[in-house]
C-alpha cells in the first residue's frame, strides 16, 4: 500500500486476533482492574516505532502480562501488584542520575522522553522462578539516557534503585529484602542495544504493576534484574550491591544470565512454563541467555558462566 511504512503498523495488524480481541475487551472496561494504572477509556497510544526485535514471537495477552506479576513492594502473591500498585503516584517522576557522570542531577521523565525515540521491543521475559512470557514493551535504549548524563571513563558499573514509598507500598513494611529494591549491570551490559528503559507495553503507558512509569528491561537475564519504577541511576567503579544477591548470593548471582546449565540451588533451570499455556501445558526447554546469545554472548567471552552466575 502506497505510503504505508513499517512504523505505521498497528498492533491489530500483527497481534494474533484472539489476543487483540481480548485486549479490546479489556479496554472496553471488562478488565479495568487488570489494567491497573491505565485510567479511563481514552488511553493515549504511545506511537512507538516498530522494530524487528521479537519478529516471530507471539506476545502474551495484556491480561496475562498485567495480572501475573512480581513486584514485592506491593505484596508477594502474583495478583497483589495488580490489586495494590494503583496507589503508586507516578506523576511527576524524575530519575536522579549521579556518580561518575558529567551532568549529575535530577532528570524529569517528561524531559527525558522529549529526547528519545520510543520503540516497540517484543522480548521474552524469563523469571528465575521458571515461568516465562513474551512482552511487547515500549521503551528506549538505556545507552541514550546514559549519554545524556555523560558517562565518565572511570565508570565500570551502573546501579539502579526503585522508589521507596512506605505510604504507597504495603509490601515494604515486611523486611523481605533490604529496601529499596536495587539492581546493577556492568557498563557494557547497560550500553548494549538490547537493554532498554521501558515506559509502556502494548503501545500504552506502563501499568503500575509492571513498573510504571519507567523500568529497566534486560531480556537475557532473569527477570529480577529488570528493576521497576526506577528513581536513581548511579555510575560507579565497583560492582554495586543488588537486592537478591544480598539476600542469597548462591541463589541469585550478580550476572543472572538465563542459563539452563546452572541450576538454582533449590530447583532445576532446564525448563520453563509459559504463562497462559494452561495448567497442563508442556514445559519448554530454557534457552541459553534466554535466546539472545547471538546478540550478547560476546560480552562474556572467556568467562566461566557457572562461577559468574
Ligand atoms: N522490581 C522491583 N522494584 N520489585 C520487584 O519485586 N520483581 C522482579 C522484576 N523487577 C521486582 C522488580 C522480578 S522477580 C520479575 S520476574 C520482574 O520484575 C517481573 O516483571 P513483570 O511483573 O512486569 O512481569
Amino acid at each position: 500500500m502506497a505510503g504505508r511504512y513499517k512504523s505505521d503498523l498497528k498492533w491489530s495488524d500483527v497481534t494474533p486476533k484472539a489476543d487483540w480481541i481480548n485486549r479490546r475487551q479489556l479496554m472496553a472496561g471488562s478488565g479495568a482492574l487488570a489494567l491497573g494504572s491505565i485510567a479511563g477509556p481514552a488511553v493515549a497510544s504511545l506511537g512507538a516505532q516498530k522494530t524487528d526485535w521479537g519478529a516471530g514471537l507471539e506476545p502474551n495477552s495484556v491480561e496475562e502480562i498485567t495480572t501475573y506479576n512480581n513486584y514485592y513492594e506491593f505484596g508477594t502473591d502474583k495478583g497483589d501488584p495488580a490489586m495494590h500498585a494503583h496507589a503508586l503516584t507516578t506523576e511527576p517522576w524524575s530519575i536522579e542520575i549521579d556518580g561518575l557522570v558529567d551532568q549529575p542531577g535530577s532528570y524529569g521523565l517528561e524531559d527525558i522522553l522529549k529526547s528519545v525515540t520510543l520503540e516497540e521491543r517484543i522480548y521474552r521475559l524469563r523469571c528465575v522462578e521458571r515461568w516465562s512470557m513474551v512482552v511487547p514493551w515500549v521503551g528506549f535504549e538505556l545507552a541514550d539516557l546514559l549519554a545524556m548524563a555523560g558517562v565518565q571513563p572511570s565508570a565500570q558499573y551502573v546501579a539502579f534503585e526503585t522508589a521507596l514509598r512506605p505510604d504507597e507500598m504495603p509490601g515494604v513494611s515486611y523486611p523481605i529484602i533490604d529496601w529499596p529494591y536495587k539492581e546493577g549491570l556492568r557498563l557494557d551490559e547497560a550500553m548494549h542495544p538490547l537493554t532498554i528503559m521501558a515506559t509502556g507495553l502494548y503501545d500504552e503507558p506502563m501499568p503500575n504493576q509492571n513498573g510504571a512509569p519507567i523500568r529497566l528491561v534486560v531480556p537475557w537475564k532473569y527477570g529480577y534484574k529488570s528493576i521497576k519504577s526506577v528513581v536513581r541511576i548511579s555510575l560507579v567503579e565497583e560492582q554495586p550491591p543488588t537486592a537478591w544477591n544480598n539476600y542469597s548470593a548462591n541463589e541469585y548471582g550478580f550476572y543472572s544470565n538465563v542459563n539452563p546449565d546452572r541450576d538454582h540451588p533449590r530447583w532445576s533451570q532446564k525448563y520453563e512454563r509459559r504463562v497462559g499455556g494452561g495448567l497442563f501445558a508442556k514445559q519448554e526447554p530454557t534457552l541459553f541467555m534466554n535466546g539472545y546469545a547471538d546478540e550478547v554472548g560476546s560480552l562474556y567471552a572467556g568467562m566461566d558462566l557457572i562461577e559468574n552466575h
